[in-house]
């Protein structure tokens, strides 16, 4: 299915140029190449929820642009695989761990998350995903995945931005899921989801005002560079992806649509073939 809007080709396929970097910095402050609801400072809680450390083994799913990881890896030390399905995200991730040198403690692979992950059981003591997961379908399938490559006493922690906790009319949810395939989720499904996976919860918090900020700065930062960007994206993609800005902050300030970050553990000791 194509989506009627594009922010991942365009966004990961433009990475480096200068006008997308303006807008990075001027929607997230500290720009670590996310395309996502994710400040740095949230990103820096996610390494210390994680428990992260130089010798922990971490898998990233839906790493976009693989930015994010780079900054996990020259932060923590720790080993990273990301994984992303996007293309254009997973080429300019690779050129981000040549250019750096990381090749030791970094690589990426192309691979559907939705799908058996390429890794043997027990690899990982850390998976993290951050606003990636509503993009996959098939949600139990996905958590009983990590937690068959996760180590016994390993964490899990993702966000998910699509959790229904207001009225929503059927134009905002188009609007909202104008770039791509998504899963709206009400409250409380991803808990039930985590514990039938087998994982224990060990937090569930809102965090959505992160959405309902970055949103805004984002859709500005876009609308003061129009014209150079209408001549990258098109005029269409352009509107399309103001739509999308506007009804993300919109849903999210009104806390209609929340955003919530989950962290889980494998428990020790316990082996459950999924
Ligand atoms: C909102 S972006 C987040 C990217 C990055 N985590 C960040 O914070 O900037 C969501 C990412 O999920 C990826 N994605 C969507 N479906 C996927 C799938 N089935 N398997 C792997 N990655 C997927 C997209 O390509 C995109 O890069």
């Amino acid at each position: 299915m194509s989506n009627a809007v594009d922010l991942y080709d365009t966004s990961y396929g433009h990475y480096a140029a200068r006008l997308y970097e303006g807008v990075r910095k001027e929607t997230y402050g500290e720009d670590i190449g996310q395309t996502s609801w994710m400040t740095v400072d949230e990103f820096r809680r996610i390494f210390t929820m994680l428990e992260l450390t130089p010798a922990s083994q971490v898998l990233e799913i839906g790493c976009g642009a693989g930015a994010c990881a780079v900054y996990m890896v020259e932060s923590v030390g720790c080993h990273v695989i990301g994984l992303d399905v996007n293309k254009n995200g997973v080429r300019n991730a690779s050129e981000l761990v040549r250019t750096r040198k990381l090749d030791s403690r970094l690589r990426f692979e192309r691979a559907d998350a939705g799908q058996r992950l390429p890794f043997a059981d027990q690899s990982f003591d850390a998976v993290v995903s951050n606003d990636a997961m509503c993009h996959i379908p098939r949600r139990l399938a996905v958590l009983k995945e990590w937690y068959r490559v996760l180590r016994p006493g390993g964490r899990a922690l993702y966000t998910d931005a699509m959790i229904v906790t207001g009225a929503l009319s059927n134009e905002e949810m188009a609007a909202r899921s104008s770039i791509g395939y998504y899963l709206f989720l009400p409250p409380g499904e991803n808990e039930r989801l985590i514990r039938e996976a087998g994982l224990e919860l060990l937090r569930a918090d809102d965090v959505t005002e992160a959405a309902a900020v970055l949103s805004k700065r984002w859709r500005d930062a876009r609308a003061l560079r129009q014209s150079e960007l209408v001549k990258v994206e098109g005029e269409a993609n352009f509107d399309g992806l103001q739509t999308f800005l506007a009804c993300v902050h919109n849903v999210a300030r009104e806390r209609r649509l929340s955003r919530f970050l989950y962290l889980a553990r494998k428990r020790e000791g316990v082996w459950r073939r999924q």
